[in-house]
């Protein structure tokens, strides 16, 4: 079987092929080929030039990923991608690269250390590593400022910009815009050269450093406050100004040690593991590939409250045709002065072009929002009943084969099913609010949903620009079945001695974009109630009154209220509530629950434990696929830090045996909500990585 990288020629000129599926990328063999080629090329006086090239959709879209190691512990084989990127720039002869698809990372590297770039229409190009937690490891920060100037590089690099190739020609990081045949053009190239030109020769766009960051008008507290804790985007920033301060060899070495300490730290891990679990949500177990998903021409929505115009603004802002319906003319007023509003905003950013968005229609009765419609979306007030004859409406007035879809958080999908008469075309499409903005789609799979219907949905979250997590159907799926246990903690924590401040804090202050009181306020305390009493009644251990519900009697029920765990101006901004301690103070001592002092890491411990704990449980009942599914749905949804990589990477990172004890002693001391899943107990037993735990 030939390698990733074959060879022919054509007269003089030695065409190189890189042929590694699906993307090309730089893997041990692939460089091993390269430096064969290069050997050839250097060996054959018949030989005058080289082209490198990729098969497929794509020349080399980075270094093998996946070759790079989940978890730094303890030794591990680097690649030394240098020596290949030398031997190139070092070939006596011409080496021309023909650039197509999205050139990045390792793939932009390579083609920097060849002499001449020639790029097809519709290239991109980048350094996108920070975004992996690491920065260029094959020269990129010292060879892109060269070719493209020390400003832009740096931007290019430490924010992972990509940039299409007019730009690219315009900054001179390719030498030519191919019109014809790429690779055609790019040996024509070839033959005309006529002497190697290394792009480490070029000194002319350097500059001095402060003058680089002046001209990207990118400054340390800039990177740090878009990467907020991470480390690459710095170290990126030092290695590139590493350019201009130090020769190519020193600044080689000042970016290997850099790309080194990045590789073996947490982040890298966790934005790597991250980056794969975002792609495997697309493989869903039973439906094939070849299943055929349906178009959505045009959506019926049904509601006119936050959701419901958020998933108007998402499927308008996708170009799809929207009816909305909602019973109440006040709300039907609002959703479209609302929805107009955002699409203006979406337009004015730049998000979408003037006139691509899809047109929007408010109707009085449910029979027009049907009429016509390929999915129905409800998204009415969280209540089965209510929803259920929602249901049973909607498969009255709709085309028999319009797909009906849920937006509850919480609700038995068979059972809103079962009150159709097709509940193979029933799903679950969980939005999370703002809908047009969040990432995150759950796509609940009923008992009957059909394959057609589940790739419908999953098609659909991509036209939207959504990630999609396929869940089961049980209570809460998988976000707020994870969520529960989470605030419970929280609330119990701030009942026992904790300002609502310092819980959200310890969680803040690690990285979540919300802590679990203040998103109680923000989605409403009545409806978590709700949701813990509906929990309890399903059989989930918790208590039966929290401090939550003395807010809730009061009418505090968070931002909509003006007050909840915090006091709320009129901008919503959170304040802190003096005599809100005093009212837990009095609570808790009403009930007995004694008071301490807590410190950040017991907080965390105990929220986050009960996170994992968890998910670890709905992995067993088999409500998700894989543990990693459970990550995209805490990243994309619930503000949890990408550079932790999930709750369940986060598990594998604490150590499960130190996690299991904490479990331990919480069950023996205060009963069944703490009860270790055997998932987790067995993974910590057997020293397996829960992270990676596949159905
Ligand atoms: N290494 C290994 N596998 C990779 C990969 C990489 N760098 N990039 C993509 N893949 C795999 C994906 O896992 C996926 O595999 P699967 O089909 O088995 O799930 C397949 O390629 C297709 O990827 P996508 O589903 O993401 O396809 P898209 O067409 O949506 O996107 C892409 C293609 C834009 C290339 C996107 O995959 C991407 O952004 N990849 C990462 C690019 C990157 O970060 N490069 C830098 C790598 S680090 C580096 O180069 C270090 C160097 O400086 C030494």
């Amino acid at each position: 079987m030939p390698g990733p990288v074959v060879t022919s020629r054509q007269d003089s000129i030695l065409l190189i092929m890189i042929d590694n599926p699906p993307v090309n990328a730089l893997s041990r063999e692939v460089l091993a080929g390269l430096d064969a080629a290069m050997q050839e090329a250097a060996g054959s006086e018949e030989i005058a030039a080289a082209v490198i090239f990729g098969a497929g959709s794509t020349f080399v879209a980075g270094a093998d990923v996946r070759a790079f190691p989940p978890i730094a512990r303890g030794e591990r084989p680097m690649i030394d991608f240098n020596a290949t990127m030398n031997r190139v720039e070092n070939l006596g002869k011409p080496v021309v690269a023909a650039l197509h698809g999205t050139v990045l990372g390792g793939g932009l590297e390579l083609a920097m250390a060849c002499h001449y770039r020639i790029a097809a229409p519709g290239t991109t190009l980048g350094q996108p590593e920070v975004k992996l937690g690491l920065i260029p490891g094959a020269g990129g920060t010292q060879r892109l400022p060269r070719l493209a100037g020390a400003g832009r590089a740096l931007e290019m690099i430490a924010l992972g910009e990509t940039i299409g190739e007019r730009e690219a020609l315009e900054l001179g990081l390719i030498d030519a815009v191919a019109s014809g045949g790429l690779v055609e053009e790019a040996v024509e190239f070839a033959r005309r050269a006529e002497k190697p030109r290394r792009t480490r020769d070029h000194d002319a766009k350097l500059v001095d450093p402060e003058q680089a960051e002046s001209i990207a008008a990118l400054d340390r507290d800039t990177v740090a406050k878009k990467f907020k804790w991470q480390v690459a985007p710095l170290a990126a920033l030092d290695a590139v100004l590493a350019a201009c301060r130090l020769p190519f060899e020193e600044g080689l070495a000042t970016e290997a040690r850099l790309f080194e300490e990045c590789l073996r730290g947490p982040q890298a891990a966790a934005l790597i593991h991250s980056f794969f679990a975002e792609r495997a949500v697309t493989k869903v177990a039973g439906l094939k590939r070849e299943t055929a998903a349906r178009e959505i021409e045009r959506a019926a929505i049904i509601g006119g409250g936050t959701m419901g115009r958020g998933i108007a603004c998402a499927f308008l802002a996708a170009g799809i045709p929207v009816t909305l319906y909602d019973a109440e003319q006040a709300a039907r007023e609002a959703a479209a002065r609302s929805i107009r509003e955002t699409l203006d905003g979406l337009i004015s950013k730049g998000r979408i072009k003037p006139g691509s968005h899809g047109t929007l229609s408010i109707v009085e009765t449910m029979e027009e929002a049907a009429a016509g419609a390929s999915l129905a979306v409800e998204a009415v007030f969280e209540d089965a009943a209510i929803k259920r004859s929602v249901f049973q409406a909607l498969d009255a007035v709709t085309p028999a084969d319009c797909l009906l879809a849920s937006n509850t958080s919480t609700l038995d999908i068979d059972e809103l099913a079962a009150a159709t008469r097709r509940p193979e075309r029933v799903v679950g499409l969980h939005f999370f609010s703002p809908a047009h903005i969040m990432r995150l789609l759950e796509v609940v799979r009923g008992r009957e949903t059909s394959p057609e219907t589940l790739a419908t949905a999953l098609a659909l979250a991509k036209r939207l620009r959504k990630t999609a997590v396929v869940s089961g159907n049980r209570y809460g799926f998988i976000g707020n079945r994870m969520f529960m246990p989470y605030r419970e903690q929280a609330v119990e924590i701030a009942t026992e001695g904790a300002s609502p401040a310092l819980v959200d804090q310890a969680l803040t202050n690690w990285g979540m974009a919300m802590g679990p009181l203040a998103v109680g306020d923000l989605s409403g305390l009545d409806v978590f109630r709700l949701m813990r009493r509906e929990a309890i009644r399903l059989g989930f251990h918790y208590e039966a009154e929290t401090f939550e519900d003395i807010l809730c009697e009061q009418g505090r029920t968070g931002q909509k209220a003006g007050a909840g765990w915090y006091l709320y101006d009129a901008k919503r901004k959170a304040l802190p509530d003096a005599d809100l301690q005093r009212e837990i103070r009095e609570y808790a001592a009403g009930r007995g629950i004694p008071q301490r002092v807590w410190s950040c890491r017991e907080i965390r411990q105990r929220t986050l434990f009960a996170l994992i704990n968890e998910g670890a449980r709905l992995l067993e009942e088999g409500v998700a696929e894989r543990a990693s599914d459970l990550d995209v749905v805490y990243i994309c949804g619930y503000g949890f830090p990408a550079w932790r990589g999930g709750p369940m990477h986060t598990a594998d990172v604490v150590g499960l045996p130190v996690i299991l004890d904490v479990l331990t002693r919480l069950y023996d001391e205060q009963g069944p909500f703490w009860r270790p899943s055997e998932l987790l107990s067995e993974c910590a037993r057997t020293g397996r990585r829960i992270a990676s735990w596949t159905r």
